[in-house]
């Protein structure tokens, strides 16, 4: 039995990770360790907590006395580090917070890690660490800047983040690298393209379009929408790690990602075309519409879900122009690879928004439309 600390997994890839692995694995204990910040949701994980296999704690990974105290109640063999300040946007408005979680917040569950697992001294002087134990970061491809037209980011490609969320999250490698390399500390690092599928807040790209088409509301496109991001589907991502975690190689940085590049244009009009096509497959869908105009036959017409929703907005601040991921270490070391097509998970994406509209509600009943408001009031 491994006894995991899972942080983050009231937000979206570390739900999808506590979901996949309690299903994949009987022999696992995992205790989550979320501060449930607006991105965290109790309610999405709520059915995954049993006391026996599953544990929830609120806390702050800034939090030395609680990282001690769960240390040393639980005794886990690894620590999965999800928890983030994830947006870019959010980085942008409000800097600090981000240096506080993504920086200070993984140092913290470092050095706590490192209170409890080395378990004396070589005679050079450095810790020997427990057997068996992890510390895997979970990591973007933001830390390697933006790419032109050609080339993939590998693990060789040096870091050179733009954002304030960038710059913390390539800040927290680094820790988690030093921490390695001065005390030999058991890591791994994975560094991964954008996610998509269930659980993603809607401040996203691709939840926000879902949400606004339901709403009958605009598509804010930043600049010119011709951006290139990386789409890989959330399950893939989880393999990764779980593959990273209990076989990659102690030090190692792996890159994950979907081999699946598409402009935010090409995404926004195909998440249109997709939701119009299952609205006319299945029509009892069009009943989550809040747009309810009547077509001549006394149905809830769909004619107005087309590109002329679409709005190009001001762009985002320091608009990294294109990532692309090159998966080629993770898949010959451990045999991984992106099983879900794109064509396939924003199906499987759309139409679970489509049936999980109390989980969106409950998700922007907080600051939501404060945000809202903020971020695109002005756009
Ligand atoms: P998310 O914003 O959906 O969830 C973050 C979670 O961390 C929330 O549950 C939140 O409550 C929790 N949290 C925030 N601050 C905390 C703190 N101080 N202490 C404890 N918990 C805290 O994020 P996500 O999209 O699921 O991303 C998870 C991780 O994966 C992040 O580290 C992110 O950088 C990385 N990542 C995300 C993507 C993506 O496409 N979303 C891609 C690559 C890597
Ligand atoms: O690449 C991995 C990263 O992907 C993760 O590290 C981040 O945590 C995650 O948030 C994501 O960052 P992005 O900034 O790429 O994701 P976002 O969904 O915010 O934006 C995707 C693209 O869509 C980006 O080019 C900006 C654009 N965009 C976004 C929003 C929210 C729009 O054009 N309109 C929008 O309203």
């Amino acid at each position: 039995m491994k006894t995991y600390l899972v942080t983050g997994a009231a937000g979206f890839i570390g739900a999808n990770y506590l979901k996949y692995m309690l299903t994949k694995y009987n022999d696992v204990r995992i205790i989550v360790l979320d501060a449930l910040t607006y991105a965290g949701n109790l309610g999405t994980i709520a059915p995954d907590i049993d006391d026996e296999r599953c544990f929830f704690v609120k806390g702050d990974i800034c939090d030395r006395d609680l990282a001690d105290r769960l240390f040393g109640e639980y005794k886990f063999d690894y620590v999965v580090n999800f928890a983030a300040e994830s947006h870019v946007d959010r980085s942008i408005e409000n800097p600090q917070l981000f240096l506080m979680t993504n920086i200070l917040g993984t140092q913290n569950l470092l050095d706590a890690a490192r209170r409890a697992w080395v378990t004396g001294r070589d005679e050079q002087g450095y810790p020997v660490w427990r057997k068996g134990v992890r510390f895997h970061q979970v990591s973007t491809d933001e830390v390697y800047g933006s790419l032109g037209a050609d080339g993939f980011f590998t693990e060789e490609t040096p870091l050179c983040p733009h954002s304030p969320y960038s710059a913390s999250k390539t800040s927290a490698d680094m820790f988690v690298m030093a921490y390695c390399d001065t005390y030999k500390m058991p890591v791994t690092i994975t560094r991964c393209s954008n996610n998509y599928g269930p659980y993603h807040f809607p401040e996203k790209l691709i939840p926000l379009i879902i949400k606004n088409i339901l709403e009958g509301k605009k598509l804010p496109v930043y600049g010119d929408g011709s951006n290139v991001r990386d789409w890989l589907y959330v399950e893939d991502h989880c393999k990764a790690i779980d593959l990273v975690v209990r076989n990659g190689a102690e030090g190692e940085v792996y890159n994950v990602g979907g081999h699946n590049e598409k402009t935010n244009l090409e995404i926004v009009k195909l998440t249109i075309a997709t939701v119009h096509r299952l609205m006319t497959e299945k029509p009892e869908y069009r009943e989550v519409l809040k747009r309810k105009d009547k077509d001549a036959d006394g149905n809830i017409s769909i004619g107005w879900i087309n590109d002329e929703l679409i709005t190009f907005v001001k762009d985002r601040l320091g608009h990294d122009q294109r990532y692309a991921i090159d998966p080629t270490k993770i898949t010959e070391a451990l045999g991984w690879y992106p099983e879900t097509r794109f064509e396939t998970g924003i199906v499987k994406t759309i139409e679970w928004y489509l049936t999980h509209q109390d989980w969106v509600q409950e998700v922007i009943s907080g600051d939501y439309q404060g945000y809202y408001e903020r971020m695109y009031g002005k756009r």
